[in-house]
């Protein structure tokens, strides 16, 4: 299926590898995504093998992934903007270019929040489920958040749309299922406070 388009500004991809979480409170949400990251993957015992990083963007987590990563991303900029990788594709996660079970689990970091439509989300779900053959991390925006709350607000004031969409736990239980996972555990980043919110999706 056609994604929604993601288009970004010129520079878009060196700003958001080398300031998007050097600054401001990007330090403290890195930490935190990569405590909660790790958290996970230990409590599913990961092998070791190939794993995917489906969005990768700029690579930034790909370091926490056991084994050897490839690393995807629909935007090229952003692709060649990843400093190593030992493989860098640039393809849509709607529509994998990998044979089934290619890899031994997948992490799906910031990208569900950027597509608005229940059908999008499954298709990268299914995609994701389909190409590995163990965990998957994914993360989405939960609307039972305070941060979602106020930006339900400003929306309702007229401020600019930031085009992020936040759906609730049991909506992505539901894309989940649907997708083909049957356990699906949640690490909130600040449950009910922040959107941000991590699920370890498993067979
Ligand atoms: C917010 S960045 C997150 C990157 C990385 N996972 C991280 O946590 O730092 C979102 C990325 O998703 C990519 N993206 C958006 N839609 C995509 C799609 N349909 N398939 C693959 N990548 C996509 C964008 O190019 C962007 O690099």
């Amino acid at each position: 299926m056609d994604p929604t388009p993601y288009v970004r500004e010129a520079g878009y991809a060196e700003r958001y590898r080398d300031r998007r979480f050097t600054s401001g409170s990007g330090p403290v949400t890195d930490h935190r995504e990569r405590s909660i990251l790790r958290e996970l993957l230990a409590r599913c015992s990961p092998k070791n093998g190939m794993w995917l990083d489906a969005p990768s963007g700029a690579g930034r987590m790909s370091s926490e992934l056991p084994g050897h990563v490839v690393q995807l991303d629909r935007d090229f900029e952003m692709v060649r903007a990843i400093p190593t990788g030992v493989c860098r594709i640039c393809a849509c996660s709607t529509q994998l270019p990998f044979s089934d079970h290619a890899f031994v689990g997948a992490l799906c970091c910031r990208l569900l929040q950027h597509l608005p439509l229940r059908a999008e989300r499954v298709a990268v779900l299914r995609e994701l489920h389909r190409v590995t053959t163990g965990p998957v991390v994914a993360t989405f925006f939960d609307a039972m958040s305070l941060q979602h709350a106020r930006r339900v607000m400003r929306r309702a004031m007229g401020k600019k749309r930031s085009g992020r969409s936040a759906i609730t736990r049991a909506q992505f239980v539901s894309e989940a299922r649907e997708a083909g996972f049957a356990r699906i555990e949640f690490r909130a980043s600040m449950r009910f406070l922040g959107e941000q919110t991590f699920a370890l999706l498993q067979r």
